[in-house]
């Protein structure tokens, strides 16, 4: 691989600056990387264990910073799902790399109620709604089979709005710790931790870089 090394220029970032919420200071990162255009400004890598121990990671969309925690959308039944059903211990990154910024978050994820998740579904386009309904994520298909059930899905429901599966939802992130990383030069970065308490509170350290 051709040799690489960046140099970061981001501004200091000083514990006075951040929010003594870090759910309200990880919206406000999001929320800057979606105001600034960034591209996908939203995805996070998604972290889960098996039953045997065995982390796997995948790209998904955040798509809310509500009721204590992160929510995104997917198949219950997936790899990511199974893994969730035996261990609901996550962890997942999200870096926006013209900031200099990463958030590394860890927490256990729970499932939204069906109302929330069937409202999303329906929220999203019918294309969408068509495609997430045909397919058993993660498992074994092939691409004639997956074009077929579209075509079938599409003659019996035309108009929408499309039933959504059972195995259709979303999950919300409560997370038990969030970090905060900010580039600076000389790789002397700066990085916060929020770690929560039994009494429900916050404590933020500075971290080594
Ligand atoms: C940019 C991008 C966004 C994605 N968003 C989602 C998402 O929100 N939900 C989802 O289930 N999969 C999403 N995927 C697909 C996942 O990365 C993954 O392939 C899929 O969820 C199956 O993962 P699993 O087999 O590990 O469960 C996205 C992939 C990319 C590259």
């Amino acid at each position: 691989m051709k040799h690489v090394r960046d140099e970061y220029y981001a501004q200091p970032l000083n514990q006075q600056d951040l929010n003594a919420d870090p759910l309200a200071q990880a919206e406000q990162w999001v929320q800057e990387a979606i105001d600034a255009d960034l591209p996908l400004p939203n995805a996070m890598s998604l972290a889960t264990v098996d039953a045997n121990g065995q982390p796997s990671n995948r790209i998904v969309l955040l798509k809310g910073v509500e009721q204590g925690g992160f929510t995104f959308f997917t198949d219950y039944d997936s790899q990511k799902g199974q893994d969730i059903a035996a261990n609901d211990r996550v962890a997942f990154t999200m870096f926006w790399q013209p900031f200099d910024r990463q958030i590394v978050v860890k927490g256990r994820a729970e499932k939204l109620s069906d109302e929330v998740s069937t409202d999303y579904f329906h929220s999203r386009p019918y294309d969408s709604q068509v495609s997430a309904a045909i397919s058993p994520q993660s498992h074994a298909v092939s691409r004639e089979w997956l074009e077929e059930e579209v075509e079938k899905l599409k003659k019996d429901c035309p108009q929408g709005p499309v039933p959504k599966p059972q195995r259709w939802g979303g999950y919300r992130i409560v997370p038990s710790e969030i970090q905060f990383w900010h580039g600076r030069p000389s790789r002397l970065h700066d990085r916060f931790r929020y770690q929560k308490q039994a009494d429900g509170n916050w404590v933020i350290e500075r971290l080594a870089p």
